[in-house]
């Protein structure tokens, strides 16, 4: 009895420190995002948990579908209906496009008091900036695409050692491992999937200034060249070696089959170790990361940044706090050890970071050195949505046997010119 009155003193009191205080104890974040595979979602519990010390509720407002093609519309419906998130993951150029429609929050005196000019790489701040030089993303991670991933049992059962080298020594392994009788490439048939692959094969055909002529710049004689055309026959040959399933497949249940001793390599971004990880497996031991064959040196990047957009002043508060836990230097470490990126900062060790962390974090600092770091066309960092998705259309119709080669080429130079 004494119990329940004394509670119920509580929650009187409780009630009129609320009145009297604000909204302190109602603080919360609506974020959509569309982390919803095991190892995305292992990572974002980093960022909900750190929040919720904080007394931030996190409300979640996840939106499957791989790349966020799915999250971006519902996006668009929440925004028209005059309903937007506190903060919203987002990729390179999609941010720049809702930037320009006025709707976005300015985060520039957080990331002034906490230098984030001095830390965070130049490549994203182009993409987390306005045209007026506001703040008005928090990036997350750095992501590359051009890795493939193996299954080590199945490597070492056909020979593999050491890296493949180049697209040659890559079709002798996965001949070999047909032989084997598996499936070879664990493949994801959705056309950003099919983007991400297309994009590591264009750059191991074409080398990397070619890559950029073609997928950052969109030079139409690049895209109508010989060695695009070079590009889509290859697309047609890994065709050869994948499963009859391959159509519609999630890029996660891809990586399943690698993880399973199912399948032999998947060609995908770094997200994919978040899997590997999730599932207890060690890099080195039982799995193999390495860069696309014929890649080595280049790295193909994408970020996720969270957008802040314009809330009333009673979410003000808890979105700044939002902002600044995702680019504090311990949940950059926390959160990337578990996704699969490296840290957004140039100033946090990489220590903590698995072998392939590692890699990958010394291969983005070296190839911002030498000028071979170049935005993921597959994941909005090479053009605004409308070039991306005309690259999609002609990619996909392509590999699922819509278009020969040549077709492809010619389908490309004309996709491009239309959506610029
Ligand atoms: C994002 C990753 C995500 C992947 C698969 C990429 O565009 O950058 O964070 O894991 O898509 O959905």
């Amino acid at each position: 009895m004494g119990k329940r009155i004394l509670s119920a003193f509580a929650g009187l009191a409780a009630g009129a420190a609320l009145f009297a205080g604000g909204a302190h104890a109602e603080e919360s974040v609506e974020v959509l995002h569309w982390w919803t595979a095991g190892g995305e979602a292992a990572a974002l519990n980093v960022l909900k948990d750190q929040l919720e010390e904080q007394g931030v509720t996190w409300q979640d407002m996840p939106v499957a579908g791989g790349s966020g093609v799915q999250a971006m519309t519902v996006l668009r419906s929440r925004v028209t209906s005059g309903n937007a998130p506190t903060a919203v993951q987002m990729l390179g150029y999609d941010i720049q496009d809702w930037a320009n429609e006025g709707v976005l929050a300015d985060l520039s005196d957080l990331a002034a008091k906490e230098k984030w000019d001095d830390v965070v790489p130049k490549a994203l701040q182009r993409f987390a900036k306005n045209s007026d030089g506001q703040w008005i993303a928090a990036p997350v991670n750095v992501h590359s695409t051009n890795w493939m991933w193996a299954n080590k049992k199945i490597f070492d059962e056909v020979g593999v050692e050491g890296e493949v080298k180049d697209w040659d020594e890559l079709i002798a392994v996965l001949d070999k491992i047909k032989e084997a009788g598996y499936t070879p490439i664990a493949y994801g048939g959705q056309p950003w999937q099919d983007a991400t692959v297309f994009e590591a094969v264009v750059l191991s055909t074409g080398g990397p200034e070619f890559y950029k002529k073609a997928l950052n710049d969109f030079d139409p004689e690049a895209l109508g060249s010989d060695t695009m055309k070079t590009a889509f026959d290859r697309m047609s040959k890994l065709h050869e070696y994948v499963d009859p399933n391959f159509s519609g497949r999630d890029w996660n249940l891809a990586t399943a089959m690698v993880i399973n001793g199912k399948a032999a390599v998947q060609f995908m971004g770094d997200w994919a170790k978040g899997e590997f990880l999730r599932a207890d497996l060690k890099p080195g031991e039982d799995f193999v990361c390495q860069r696309f064959p014929g890649t080595q040196g280049t790295v193909l990047f994408n970020s996720d940044q969270f957008v802040m957009f314009q809330v009333g002043e009673d979410k003000r508060d808890a979105q700044i706090k939002l902002a600044s836990a995702v680019m504090s230097p311990t949940f950059q470490i926390a959160f990337n050890k578990v996704k699969g990126s490296v840290p957004a900062r140039t100033d946090v060790p990489g220590d903590e970071l698995d072998a392939c962390g590692q890699k990958g974090m010394k291969e983005l600092a070296a190839a911002n050195e030498s000028n071979q770091l170049f935005g993921s066309l597959a994941h909005g960092y090479g053009a605004p949505s409308a070039v991306k998705n005309a690259v999609f259309d002609v990619v996909t119709a392509h590999f699922n046997g819509e278009y020969t080669s040549d077709e492809a080429v010619k389908a490309l130079v004309e996709a491009v010119s239309a959506a610029q």
